[in-house]
């Protein structure tokens, strides 16, 4: 109780993170996994058009990134954005943040996760809890509650903290738990930390890790307390939140971060051929776990978790629509080289992409004779799996099975789904607009 006190009053000090509404008038900042295409995709096997009263919850909400991004995505539905927060200053500027978008479809409850429960707040069909569940006494018990709020097929976009990446992080909490224990106003707590901060030798394993953690620089005195002087504060190794999730009684679907996803390949790592094939014959969450030793820089883990299996989008579905998202001409392109003949049948096309996310990332597309009619069926973006594979057994006037086109596109796409820019929707589904 001492501790959940103590978190309150540090978020209703220093609400995090740092925001200004008057940006909203500038730019709309995307939530990392919180873009409709995605969720869809991911958690609702393509099949969800969030017009038919979609519920979200954002539990934790602080200074309303995420209430802020669904707000303004869902904004032309009849969704209704529930969100959720113990420390009033923080949703004052989400309130804000709204306030100057004009969204109204935005509920505000200034209340703890652990109450939600007596709350009556009904069933969600989407959850987002990004870096909360890891500051409370008993994070089991809050992404239980959080569980049993969750619609029959209802799922969450959930944020933990990292194990190992965030060691140095970990080393000054304790060293200013030390160097503070007389202390009892944040104010001289942040001026101890920040002299420390100032002193610290290349050979501390925080100065290590600052080129990829350093929240003090980003949020100054706000971003300082959460990183160094939090007083409830733990963090999972991959193991660890499997484990979390399956305690709950949810699935995990996906890492969101197609970055995470990227970086825990173990094909990254080990060039040793008979290592890898050794290490790939392993469960892929052990392999995941062998990546997130090495790398050693993973500082959060950002993932998808749902009530029931089987929620991402299948190609074997075909009234699903394969689409490019945001980058949305680059079908034309990959289309027209082709096209133009630089690239042969039996040939490999390859090039690195920059996309938001991620950047300079290998794709490597094995050209067949199908190859160029797949990418030119979705130049549109609205041919469904079925209308691009009668294109194609048009366009070569024999009948090929659809399970030799469904692996041909399973075998380019996959790297496509993976970096965050391909999705799948049903046919039924208008295609996206972009929110800026
Ligand atoms: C690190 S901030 C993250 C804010 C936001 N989710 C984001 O990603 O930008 C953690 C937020 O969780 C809130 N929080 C922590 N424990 C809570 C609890 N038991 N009930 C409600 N809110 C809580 C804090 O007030 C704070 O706003």
């Amino acid at each position: 109780m001492k501790d959940l006190l103590a978190v309150q009053e540090q978020y209703q000090d220093y609400p995090y993170p740092l925001r200004d509404p008057e940006e909203e008038t500038q730019r709309l900042l995307q939530v990392v996994g919180g873009q409709l295409p995605e969720l869809n995709h991911w958690l609702y096997r393509g099949k969800e058009n969030f017009k038919s009263g979609f519920r979200v919850l954002v539990a934790g909400g602080g200074t309303g990134d995420a209430s802020t991004f669904l707000g303004e995505q869902l904004k032309n539905t009849n969704a209704e954005i529930v969100y959720l927060d113990f420390s009033f200053a923080s949703m004052e500027i989400a309130q804000k943040r709204a306030e100057v978008r004009g969204l109204k479809n935005i509920t505000w409850i200034h209340d703890s996760i652990l109450n939600i429960p007596k709350l009556n707040l009904g069933k969600f069909d989407f959850i987002n809890c990004s870096g909360v569940l890891h500051h409370l006494a008993s994070p089991d018990e809050g992404l239980q509650i959080l569980s049993d709020s969750l619609s029959i097929c209802g799922g969450m976009n959930l944020m933990i903290y990292a194990k190992y990446g965030r060691a140095g992080v970990y080393q000054i909490q304790h060293l200013m738990k030390v160097i503070n224990s007389d202390v009892n106003s944040m104010a001289e707590e942040i001026e101890n930390c920040k002299a420390i901060v100032e002193i610290l030798p290349a050979t501390n394993w925080y100065t290590k890790s600052q080129d990829f953690i350093a929240d003090h620089i980003l949020f100054g005195d706000i971003g300082l307390y959460d990183l160094f002087l939090h007083k409830q504060d733990r963090a999972y190794s991959i193991p660890e939140m499997y484990e979390f999730v399956s305690k709950a009684d949810l699935h995990f679907v996906h890492f969101t971060s197609p970055k995470q996803r990227l970086e825990l390949e173990i094909e990254k790592y080990i060039k040793d051929t008979d290592l890898l094939r050794q290490i790939k014959q392993l469960d892929i969450r052990v392999q995941q776990a062998i990546s997130e030793l090495i790398v050693g820089t993973v500082v959060k883990h950002d993932f998808y978790v749902s009530k029931v299996k089987d929620t991402v989008a299948d190609l074997a579905c075909l009234t699903n629509v394969p689409y490019f998202y945001p980058e949305t001409d680059l079908a034309t392109q990959i289309y027209n080289f082709i096209d133009n003949g630089q690239v042969s049948i039996g040939q490999e096309l390859k090039f690195k992409l920059n996309c938001r996310y991620v950047q300079d990332v290998d794709i490597n597309i094995h050209v067949s004779k199908y190859t160029k009619y797949i990418f030119k069926n979705m130049i549109e973006g609205s041919k469904s799996l079925q209308e691009i594979f009668d294109a194609i057994r048009k366009e070569f006037k024999w009948n090929i099975l659809d399970a030799v086109l469904i692996n041909e596109c399973k075998i380019i796409f996959t790297q496509f789904f993976k970096i965050g820019i391909l999705f799948l929707r049903d046919k039924s589904i208008a295609a996206y607009k972009e929110c800026i």
